[in-house]
This record gives C-alpha cells, sequence and structure tokens, in this order.
C-alpha cells in the first residue's frame, strides 16, 4: 500500500484547494491513499512559545502524518504571485525538530499543485515553493504539473471537480506520483 498525506494551504471552507484535494483523494490509483489534512489549529510561529512550550499538539499530529507518508502533496493556493502565509508558516512549524528532533520532510517525496480562479492555476506559488523545499531537504517530483486555472469554472458548489479534463490530468498526476512515492 503507497501512502499518501495532502495538505491544502487555505483555511477558507469552500476553498478550490481544499476541494482539489478532496477530489485528488477520490482518484488515487488502486493500492494508494490519500489523507487529507488542513492547516486548521495551526498558531502563528512565535519562538518564544516554541521555546517555553515546544511543538503545538496540532503541529507534531501534521508532523507524524507527513513521517508515516510515502508522498506528501501540497495544495497551494497562490497569495501575490507566491506562498499564502499561512501555508508558509505551517511549514515553518514542520521544519523544527522539537523534542524528538526529527525533520520528517528530509528526503520526503514532495508533488505540488494548486487552484486558483485566476488564468495561471498557481503557477508562480508552485514556483515560490522550491527554494523552501530545497531548504527543507525534500525529494521534490517534478515528473508532472497540476494546475488549475479558472478554478470557479472547474469545481461545482459543492467543491465536486465538474472539469473532466482536470479530472484526468489529476488521474494521471497521482498515479505517476504514487508510482514514485512508492521508489518505482
Ligand atoms: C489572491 N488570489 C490570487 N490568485 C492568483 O492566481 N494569483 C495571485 O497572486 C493572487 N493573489 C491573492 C492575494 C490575496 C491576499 C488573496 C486573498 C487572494 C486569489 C486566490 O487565488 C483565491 O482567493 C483562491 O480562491 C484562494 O484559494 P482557495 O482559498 O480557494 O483554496
Amino acid at each position: 500500500m503507497v501512502r499518501l498525506v495532502g495538505i491544502s494551504g487555505s483555511l477558507r471552507q469552500q476553498s478550490f484547494n481544499t476541494a482539489l484535494l478532496r477530489g485528488a483523494a477520490a482518484l488515487v490509483p488502486e493500492g494508494t491513499t490519500l489523507e487529507v489534512r488542513t492547516l486548521h489549529g495551526i498558531p502563528l510561529y512565535n519562538a518564544d512559545d516554541e521555546a517555553a512550550t515546544g511543538l503545538p499538539a496540532t503541529v507534531v499530529a501534521l508532523k507524524e502524518a507527513v513521517a508515516a507518508a510515502d508522498g506528501v502533496l501540497l495544495v497551494t493556493p497562490e497569495y501575490n504571485n507566491s506562498i499564502p502565509g499561512v501555508f508558509k508558516n505551517a511549514m515553518d512549524w514542520l521544519s523544527r525538530p522539537g523534542t524528538d528532533r526529527t525533520y520528517p520532510f528530509v528526503g520526503r517525496r514532495v508533488a505540488l499543485l494548486g487552484a486558483s480562479p485566476g488564468g495561471f492555476g498557481t503557477t508562480l506559488s508552485q514556483v515560490a515553493w522550491l527554494p523552501v523545499l530545497r531548504n527543507m531537504g525534500t525529494n521534490v517530483w517534478t515528473g508532472a504539473k497540476l494546475l488549475v486555472p479558472r478554478a470557479a469554472a472547474a469545481f461545482d458548489e459543492h467543491g465536486t471537480i465538474t472539469d473532466d479534463r482536470i479530472k484526468e490530468e489529476l488521474r494521471a498526476f497521482l498515479e505517476k506520483f504514487a508510482a514514485f512515492a512508492a521508489g518505482r
């Protein structure tokens, strides 16, 4: 069994990126699971809080999920042509060793995907992630791109993917990434 974890970088209830991640969970190939995670409950990083009380329980739980995964999908919105602050904040927490001195992203196989109502489908935020992921020591997969532009037309009001072309692209993307995550 190939275990994937996906993290949506939006806290918004009607988030296109969370909808994309949920859609992905329904499209993974046979023999693959995809656990859907969000950033709810992760506080703003503050080194004083970390020194006083260590990593918050929400961060520890996400670190454990990442450590147990063969591959991680980062489903990223784009804000001001870059990474949304809430998502970067969460990754900053996740890059901290904590009391058990672990770095679950080191060597972890990671893929980027994202959705935007605009015309470019998170191209620039995906590029902005690259130096962060390199610094964290991840094994970034570049075998395919998954960009969802004009997201308002790609999902219905329940967050279901209605664009068949996107669905097929996502299915193919997941099949290739699952194989990479499995070491094939
Ligand atoms: C945006 N949005 C946006 N979209 C884009 O394609 N490029 C961009 O640079 C920006 N910049 C930006 C800045 C800020 C502060 C906000 C709030 C929004 C629009 C963004 O893609 C849109 O709100 C998405 O719906 C966010 O993703 P979720 O929440 O739907 O997953």
